[in-house]
């Protein structure tokens, strides 16, 4: 399965998949090419492993430019990484069922535009949740939306402040990440 995988931030996400790929758990993935939104760390990453590698800076055009850079490597899946930018309807529509999104809470609790990184946990705390967790789920133009592949769940302690949460987020989110992919690599 050849995927794509979009980032914006660290990459921890990235690295995840790709020390999968180099231990052995995804025995039939490849990761084609990585798109990045912005300048972020995340590109060193992918550099470091020789992945084609894409800094798009036009926002406003960014669902086409991807679009452009996808065409013709046969991509079977795109992975969102810690993903920024919203894609737009359209894109989303060509890529229906091939995308797939690592958001860091519980969907459909915790959601939406501008539910992002520590925003997500400040407003999972102060809600007194007990629990919070990650969720991968298929992209459609509502944003965190779409179908859930698979989600974990943590315990909330008394005490835990955004670092905790974001610390207990990264374990759950890199179990389910390559869980997902599994998944859909029986598909291609
Ligand atoms: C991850 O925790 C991911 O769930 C979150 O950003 C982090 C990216 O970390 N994504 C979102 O909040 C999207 N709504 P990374 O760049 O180190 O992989």
């Amino acid at each position: 399965m050849k995927i794509a995988v979009f980032v914006s931030g660290s990459g921890s996400n990235l690295q995840n998949i790709i020390d999968a790929i180099d231990d052995g758990r995804l025995k039939n993935t490849e990761i084609a090419m990585v798109i990045a939104d912005r300048d972020c760390y995340a590109i060193e990453r992918s550099l470091d492993r020789d992945i084609p590698t894409y800094l798009l800076d036009e926002r406003k055009t960014f669902s086409e430019d991807a679009d452009y850079n996808l065409n013709g490597e046969n991509i079977d899946l795109i992975v969102l990484a810690g993903f920024l930018t919203v894609l737009s309807a359209e894109f989303t529509q060509k890529w229906k069922n091939k995308i797939i999104n690592i958001h860091p809470a519980l969907l459909p609790k915790y959601g939406g535009k501008g539910m992002y990184g520590e925003h997500v946990h400040k407003a999972v705390l102060a809600a007194g949740e007990k629990v919070s967790g990650a969720t991968v789920h298929f992209v459609t133009a509502g944003v965190d939306e779409g179908e859930i592949i698979i989600q974990k769940e943590f315990k909330i302690e008394k005490g835990d402040q955004v670092d905790d949460l974001q610390r207990k987020v990264g374990e759950v989110e890199k179990e389910i990440m390559i869980n997902a992919i599994l998944k859909l690599e029986g598909r291609s």
